[in-house]
């Protein structure tokens, strides 16, 4: 850690921030990718990478390049972009390489992938190297990243969907929003040693024996499911046809169809510059209409299946037991990102964004309703990334109020305490682990 990640980046002065979130993320660079947090997470983490490069686009293009193009080599031969590749040896998390037993020639993986943000974030730094570094910049690296991003997409509709348009996933983990109240109802529908190929459930996470950090992590009930998934799908050696069969939780979430949808447009739009770069000709515009097609049908069949009329949001399904999962979650809000909103659903998210999180103190809470918790983890905190995605949704929307008074409160909390992982909507003050990469890199982008 260097002296300057140390200084915590408060008072008035941004460009002093700006190069404390410079210095965060140089800190928590290792070879070609950002480790989202020494304390907590100390290898690369898929989604994690792609807001980094997200919000470094403008101030970094060749470092946001390269952390796209690493976590791209971590990509399964079947497609899938998985959620950790462990790159190098590193003690303190679990499970570690030898629970998940899964990976590709290069790199042992876990064994679950994460929301497709590595699309969008691609596009955005295609964007900023054609801006700053010129046309064959972003040719070169559109070049580079395009085909796995396309056989990335595609895994997912192969794998992952029973229609072709909803995509679904295995595993908490993979919505990224861990602990969201709207999996407890699946959670709630096994017990852990019942589950095929789970013999026990020893294991120890860091996070819940210090002290300092239990109360703002999931809990033991939550990681004993989320572990017996792990070895379950370990069992199966992540074997998608076997596990079909068995897996409990097959869920489509509303933030990773959001996400999905988004990035099928933005793979389109890619197909697009690279054909006006002079690269792909008519295979180029096929598969451009191709993919926006698809992100048009996805948002159609999510306006379906994923609406609730009785919350005013989005929400995800559970394919196992055939229902709606009724949280009031900030992933409904992130439809937007997607596109997913017709102009009377839009209407109905903004009014419950105003009438039911935004009458919080600092926007915007990751959940609110029965189980909200205002320090714990996805349970009620605010997130830097969410709140990014969900301003980015809103402007798509002509809705560039709220949109900037998320962005003003996103920049104030990080303001007055520091690089925090997540802080509580009421408060304001700063939870779970410090110096938080994707935290830093959406400030600069915030504040560029
Ligand atoms: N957030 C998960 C964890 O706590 C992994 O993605 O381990």
């Amino acid at each position: 850690m260097t002296d300057d990640a140390d200084t915590p980046p408060t008072g008035d002065d941004t460009q002093a921030r700006r190069e404390a979130a410079l210095a965060v993320l140089r800190a928590n660079r290792r070879e070609g990718y950002t480790i989202p947090s020494a304390t907590l997470y100390p290898f690369q983490w898929n989604w994690d990478s792609a807001f980094v490069a997200a919000g470094l686009a403008s101030a970094d293009p060749d470092a946001a390049a390269t952390e796209i193009r690493t976590l791209l080599d971590a990509q399964w031969a079947n497609g899938m972009v998985p959620q950790i590749a462990f790159w190098t040896d590193a003690t303190g998390y679990f499970p570690g390489p030898d629970e998940w037993g899964a990976g590709s020639d290069r790199v042992r993986t876990s064994g679950i992938t994460q929301p497709p943000m590595v699309v969008p974030a691609a596009r955005r730094v295609a964007d900023a190297l054609r801006r700053q570094r010129g046309g064959s910049a972003a040719e070169a690296f559109l070049d580079a990243v395009v085909p796995a991003l396309d056989a990335f997409l595609s895994w997912w509709l192969r794998e992952r969907s029973d229609d072709g348009d909803v995509v679904y996933v295995r595993h908490p983990w993979a919505t990224g929003m861990d602990d969201s109240p709207a999996w407890t109802p699946v959670l709630e529908s096994f017990e852990p040693l019942d589950l095929p190929g789970v013999d026990d459930l020893d294991y120890a996470r860091e996070d819940r024996k210090s002290e300092s950090l239990a109360d703002q992590r999931p809990t033991d009930w939550d990681y004993d499911r989320y572990v017996a998934l792990v070895r379950q799908g370990r069992a199966f050696d992540w074997d998608e046809v076997r596990l079909r069969e068995v897996c409990p939780f097959v869920v489509e979430d509303v933030l990773t169809n959001a996400i999905f949808a988004r990035a099928c447009a933005d793979l389109g739009g890619m197909y697009d510059e690279l054909d006006a770069l002079g690269e792909e000709g008519a295979a180029g515009v096929d598969a451009a209409d191709r993919w926006r097609e698809q992100a048009e049908s996805t948002r159609e069949a999510c306006r379906d299946r994923l609406w609730s009329p009785a919350l005013g949001t989005f929400v995800s399904y559970d394919r196992v037991g055939e229902r709606r999962l009724p949280a009031n979650s900030v992933a409904g809000l992130v439809s937007t990102f997607g596109g997913l909103p017709d102009q009377g659903q839009f209407e109905a998210v903004r009014t419950n964004l105003s009438e039911n999180f935004l009458s919080y103190e600092r926007a915007c809470p990751s959940y609110v309703g029965e189980g909200m918790d205002l320090d714990r983890y996805w349970r009620g905190p605010v997130w830097v990334n969410t709140n990014w995605l969900l301003a980015d949704g809103l402007r798509r929307y002509g809705a560039a109020d709220l949109a900037s008074r998320i962005e003003r409160d996103t920049v104030s909390l990080v303001e007055r305490e520091g690089f925090r992982e997540y802080f509580s909507p009421e408060t304001g003050e700063g939870r779970g682990s410090d110096r938080f990469s994707w935290t830093a890199a959406l400030y600069l982008d915030l504040t560029d």
